[in-house]
């Protein structure tokens, strides 16, 4: 996307991330949950939320369904549309980062080209790919909503799966199979995960 910012300066305050992560006793980060639709991002993110938040972290969702009916009102399923919608979150994944937020991102993301660019968004080391693994056939015995139905009819064009690629993840930090796993056994794992990478330590003083 082509920036028509010219002349503007970018302001730095001069309270910084490790101050407001020393604030509330963790560090800023995402966890970038990918995955076919019905898959579980929404419902692992949501569980995980919860949980962190009952321990006192402060915590905060971006999910697909919902941020396409306001900040991404008007983007559709095009390639092109995909790559501005993830482009976008990319952006405010990395301000909540510095805010010193967990933020759980819950978006198909299908492309890794454009999963990467949302990495290079974030501050090193925070950007971590949870891969939320579970087969298109699982995916779509779910079908919480009824699209695989109907994308199967062909009502719905460009439905990832079925007549829309989804690129998986290579190299995951994170993987949950919510096939295999009940929620609470996939949210203990992202807890570790977070515990192991230091993530809800404050930054030494
Ligand atoms: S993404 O591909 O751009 O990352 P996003 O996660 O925001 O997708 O939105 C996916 C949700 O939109 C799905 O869970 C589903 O409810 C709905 N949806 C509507 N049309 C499509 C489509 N063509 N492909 C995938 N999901 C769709």
């Amino acid at each position: 996307m082509s920036e028509r910012s010219d002349n503007v300066t970018f302001h730095h305050g001069d309270v910084v991330r490790d101050d407001r992560e020393r604030l509330l006793g963790q560090r800023g980060c995402v966890l970038w949950f990918t995955g076919l639709s019905g898959s579980g991002k929404s419902t692992v993110s949501v569980a995980l939320q919860r949980e962190l938040h009952r321990q006192g972290r402060l915590v905060y969702v971006l999910d697909g369904d919902n941020v396409r009916h306001g900040l991404n009102g008007d983007l559709g399923f095009t390639p092109e549309d995909r790559e501005e919608n993830i482009r976008r979150i990319g952006e405010v994944s990395a301000l909540f980062v510095d805010a010193g937020a967990i933020v759980l991102t819950a978006f198909i993301s299908p492309y890794r080209s454009d999963r990467a660019k949302a990495r290079a968004k974030v501050v090193d080391g925070r950007f971590f790919e949870v891969f939320v693994d579970a087969p298109l056939e699982v995916c779509e015995s779910r079908d919480p909503k009824g699209l695989y139905k109907k994308a199967r009819a062909g009502d719905i064009p460009e439905f990832t799966g079925i007549s829309a690629p989804y690129e998986a993840p290579e190299q995951p930090e994170m993987v949950v199979r919510t096939g295999d796993t009940d929620l609470d056994g996939c949210v203990q794992q992202l807890i570790e995960q977070l515990q192991e990478r230091g993530m809800l330590s404050p930054p030494a003083s």
